[in-house]
């Protein structure tokens, strides 16, 4: 691998820790039994110190503070956090710094600490306004509360807010769906992510799936709706599940979506590292269980540090660059694996005859039927060995014409 510079360098840290885990999600959350908040942020800055010699001298593009449910630790408690990363690392001018929040815990002198700490990004996780869709999974805050927490961030002086939204709940119909979706343009806010409600193991909707789960004709109605309803309200989608207002997109998302580099700190969080003078790209992983995370010290948080090969390099740069709608530069693919772009061709070759993406002389950009089917494009480039790629077959006859 041969790398001309080091890719842009984000930072994201995970607070692993809810009022309740909600039945259909996989991430790494965890009920709050009561936690010490102060005994985290120690760990997540000495966590901190054990990647800081692979990163010496990079600034830092953007920071994410995600969860679990960030917004159950105090400003305070946040306000520390921020100052300990300044003191050991440069963050860029003008830095993105977002933090999720849900609206449950969603309060404005709260908010307002987050704020003056330094966050200039509240990502709140809405869901719905419709309390019977919050109901059904299992959201322990109403549609009131989903209102008034995008007021309460305004309040406290956030210009940068993107809401989440899922849709193809349980029992919701494409008016509902809709409603939703109306309600959260009418806040205009800077940013909207839209998923669709996807059932993944080791969830509890998983082992005991809502029996009034949307078929995939509504939810390809609700998508085709929302899809027209964000364009006409002027937000711009730029990846599969996210649109912004003109110039708004989420910073951090785009350096991951680009391959870019990032550290992970916090329970169960990876990192990806390019060490550009000696050809190579790390991955870190750390201790996912917040309770052993704790107790841990220094490097032994450190579950695994793995070296990236070709293959995953490849298949790990497009399945982020793939999301994107306007698709990407192949000079980028270069610069951040490191790679020639022959290794591409025999893919490619067959993803374009599939109809799954274009390629201009430069550029690669999915088309609409490659954007709806992302997972049977990226599964493409799993294996770059030419003699595997052509034994992969896709049910085509499942494509829309
Ligand atoms: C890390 S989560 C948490 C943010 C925050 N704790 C909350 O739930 O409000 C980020 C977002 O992923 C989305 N999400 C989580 N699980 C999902 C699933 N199974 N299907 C679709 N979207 C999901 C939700 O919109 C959620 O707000
Ligand atoms: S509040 Fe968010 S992170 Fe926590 S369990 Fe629910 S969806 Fe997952």
């Amino acid at each position: 691998m041969i790398f001309s510079n080091n890719p842009p360098l984000s930072l994201y840290i995970h607070l692993p820790w809810c009022e309740q885990k909600c039945p259909y999600c996989d991430f790494n959350s965890h009920q709050a039994k009561g936690f010490d908040e102060q005994a985290y942020i120690r760990a997540l800055i000495e966590d901190l110190q054990q990647d800081l010699p692979l990163i010496w001298g990079r600034p830092i593009s953007s920071v994410f503070i995600g969860g679990g449910t960030p917004s159950l630790f105090s400003a305070e408690a946040i306000h520390q956090l921020l100052s300990d990363l300044r003191a050991c690392l440069k963050l860029n001018p003008g830095i993105e710094i977002t933090m999720e929040a849900n609206p449950g815990s969603a309060d404005e002198s709260r908010f307002k600490g987050y704020r003056e700490a330094g966050v200039n990004r509240l990502s709140i996780g809405i869901q719905s306004f419709d309390d019977s869709s919050l109901r059904n999974i299992g959201r322990i805050h109403d549609g009131d509360q989903s209102l008034a927490a995008f007021d309460k961030a305004q309040q406290a002086g956030f210009d940068n807010i993107n809401l989440d939204l899922i849709y193809a709940l349980p029992g919701q119909t494409l008016q509902q769906a809709m409603k939703d979706l109306s309600l959260a343009i009418e806040l205009q806010p800077e940013h909207i992510s839209l998923y669709q409600l996807t059932i993944e193991p080791n969830t509890l909707f998983y082992n005991r799936p809502p029996d009034n789960l949307a078929d995939d004709d509504l939810s390809w109605d609700i998508q085709q709706q929302a899809q027209r309803a964000l364009a006409n309200a002027g937000y711009l989608q730029y990846e599969i599940s996210a649109y912004a207002r003109q110039g708004r997109q989420s910073r951090h998302n785009m350096n991951y979506w680009t391959f870019g580099d990032y550290l992970g700190i916090g329970a169960g969080a990876h990192g990806k590292i390019t060490l550009g003078g000696e050809g190579r790209v790390m991955r870190r992983t750390r201790s996912r269980n917040p309770e052993a995370y704790l107790k841990l010290q220094g490097a032994d948080r450190i579950t695994e540090t793995r070296e990236l090969n070709e293959q995953d390099l490849v298949f790990e740069f497009m399945l982020n660059a793939l999301r994107l709608v306007d698709g990407f530069d192949l000079s980028l693919f270069k610069q951040h694996c490191g790679l020639n772009t022959d290794i591409l061709n025999p893919p490619l070759e067959k993803v374009i005859h599939m109809g799954l993406l274009e390629r201009t002389i430069n550029r690669l950009k999915p088309t609409a039927l490659g954007l709806q089917f992302h997972n049977d494009l990226q599964e493409i480039f799993l294996d770059v060995d030419s003699r595997k790629i052509s034994a992969i077959t896709i049910d085509t006859d499942f494509f829309p014409s």
